[in-house]
């Protein structure tokens, strides 16, 4: 069965471009990102791993360590990453996993049968601190994901554990935010100091806490 939200990231111990990894180790206290590509040597994983590498400071910034997976072999990955460099301007620096024998792409049910028997999907997981679920998305192998929307929707996540505050609909960093209705009017005055528009009683606003 696939991976829902809330659900324990399963951990794993595999091969990468950056050595041996165990995966909770990997991740220490911090969010992650694990995330599929079909196979080395293709044009739109080239550019998504490009542009990974290009974000990694804002992933940094944000605590969380990037994991990609391709069923092909670590020569292989090795060799792409030249390319990937060359091409995109980047340094890849985050492990790429060896998943040869399929090992995690069957573990978080990355391959989908009726779109390949053999490679895996576009699928990206999003994994808080205390190893569940956050958010997982699978794009077809034809369609490379947007990176700033997984970004967006980490600040998402994160402003939600931080500050129990929700983010409507195309938020963007610096706009207001909604109060969780879990918080009462009451409570959101004395939380949250910069303000709350109430426009409904189930619908109140606050500028972004963290700014
Ligand atoms: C790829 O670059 O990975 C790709 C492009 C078109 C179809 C399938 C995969």
């Amino acid at each position: 069965m696939s991976l829902r939200l809330g659900d324990v990231a399963p951990n794993f111990k595999a091969t990468t471009t950056a050595g041996e990894i165990d995966f909770y180790e990997y991740l220490g206290n911090g969010w992650g990102v694990l995330f599929s590509h079909p196979a080395d040597f293709t044009p739109v994983c080239t550019t998504e791993l490009g542009k990974t590498a290009s974000l990694q400071n804002e992933f940094a910034k944000r605590n969380v360590k990037v994991l990609a997976v391709s069923v092909d072999p670590l020569d292989k990955h090795l060799g792409w990453i030249k390319d990937i460099n060359e091409t995109q301007k980047v340094n890849v620096d985050f492990p790429i996993i060896a998943d040869e024998n399929r090992i995690v792409a069957n573990l978080y049910g990355m391959i989908h049968p009726n779109a390949s028997e053999t490679f895996t999907v576009r699928s990206l997981f999003v994994i808080g601190p205390d190893k569940k679920v956050k958010l997982t998305i699978t794009y077809p192998a034809s369609t490379g994901r947007n990176f700033v929307e997984v970004l967006r929707v980490i600040d998402s996540l994160q402003l939600t554990a931080n500050y129990s505050v929700a983010t409507p609909a195309d938020w963007k960093e610096g706009e207001d935010v909604i109060v969780v209705p879990a918080v009462s009017t009451e409570d959101a005055i004395k939380k949250f100091p910069k303000g709350v528009k109430v426009v409904k009683p189930y619908l109140r606003y606050t500028p972004q806490p963290n700014k």
